[in-house]
């Protein structure tokens, strides 16, 4: 985060991946009991909030918000009140009784409905950056709370550590996984959130591997002997959500075969899909042409490379004026 003008913030808001996504159940609230750990991509989001509040100047409350993008990111993401920013800063504004103003515009790189995280990363930057440009103060827990009233993934994207979800994603606990290369290979078309876990329901549910074992092999992933673990932190990765979504489009298989075939350690769906990641050995930076080709084929969209990071993003340095 770093500050441009006074109440002004500029924010990075970074997708993230699932390394493991287990689904344990159907809850009588219609969501569902999830283990997972989500990594933080080296692909964000960037927004700048300009922002301020209290006093006497303000007696109304009001927001307005840009989004830019190439025409394929952004297609389908709303520019009203249906966006997770708008909602995340009324969350807060509610909270807090706050009369006063939020101008944001939010520049879009990460695709959208692509289990990446993009609207609720967005969200938790905004969260964030108005808790501070507001004067708010929440504690950690207050955001949190905020935080997964706005969407279930919006706590683990919060900090920007590794974590560990739980609950239906309110519960989150930082860990420790190294940095780790990965192709994403997204789609020319979209899944819906509730959708993937409506197909769960409606296949009966399989329920992975304790995911104990993935998160041991992660943490493993850390130390010096970082190359001799990939093997077992690669064979730990999975989603309950593939299958499903799989089974409606055939295609997220084949482009997870694929990516092994063409040298992946493993590939895991992202999320609620169908975004597929696959975890790149250290001697493998890139697929070769003839195999990005045909991943580009057979998804509509192709590949990008990116690196899920291990530290937190930069926190905000010295209010720098004019900057
Ligand atoms: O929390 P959020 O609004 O992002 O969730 C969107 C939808 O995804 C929910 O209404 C629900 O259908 C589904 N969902 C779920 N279990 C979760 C997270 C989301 O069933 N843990």
């Amino acid at each position: 985060v770093t500050r441009a003008l006074p109440d002004t913030a500029v924010v990075d808001a970074p997708a993230k991946l699932n390394a493991f996504l287990r689904v344990l159940g159907r809850r009588d609230d219609g969501y569902h009991d999830l283990e997972s750990l989500v990594l933080r991509l080296d692909l964000a989001d960037r927004l700048e909030v300009h922002a301020h509040a209290g006093g006497a100047r303000f007696r109304t409350l009001s927001f307005a918000l840009d989004v830019t993008g190439e025409p394929a990111v952004t297609a389908g993401v709303p520019v009203d009140e249906d966006n997770l920013v708008l909602r995340a800063a009324k969350v807060l504004a509610d909270h807090r009784g706050i009369r006063g103003f939020a101008d944001i515009s939010l520049h879009k790189l990460i695709p959208a409905a692509a289990g990446l995280g993009g609207g609720s990363a967005d969200a938790a930057a905004v969260l964030v950056a108005l808790d501070r440009l507001w004067g708010c103060g929440l504690s950690p827990a207050e955001l949190l709370d905020l935080a997964a009233s706005v969407g279930s993934d919006v706590p683990a994207l919060l900090s920007g550590d590794p974590v560990v979800v739980g609950g239906r994603g309110e519960r989150v606990a930082p860990v420790t996984v190294a940095d780790l290369g990965w192709v994403l290979v997204t789609f020319d078309f979209g899944v819906r959130t509730p959708d993937a876990f409506a197909w769960w329901d409606e296949d009966g549910g399989p329920t992975g591997p304790d995911p104990r074992t993935a998160l041991l092999e992660a943490e493993a992933s850390t130390r010096d002997d970082h190359r001799g673990n990939l093997g077992s932190f690669a064979a730990a990765l999975f989603n309950d959500l593939a299958g499903p979504v799989i089974r409606r489009h055939h295609r997220v298989g084949e482009v997870q075969d694929r990516l092994r075939v063409a040298g992946a350690a493993a590939s895991v769906m992202c999320g609620s899909g169908p975004t597929v990641a696959g975890l790149l050995p250290p001697d493998v930076p890139r697929l070769d042409r003839a195999a990005e080709e045909d991943l580009l084929e057979l998804s509509g969209r192709g590949c990008r490379y990116v690196r899920s990071l291990s530290g937190r993003p930069e926190r905000m340095p010295e209010d720098r004026p004019g900057d």
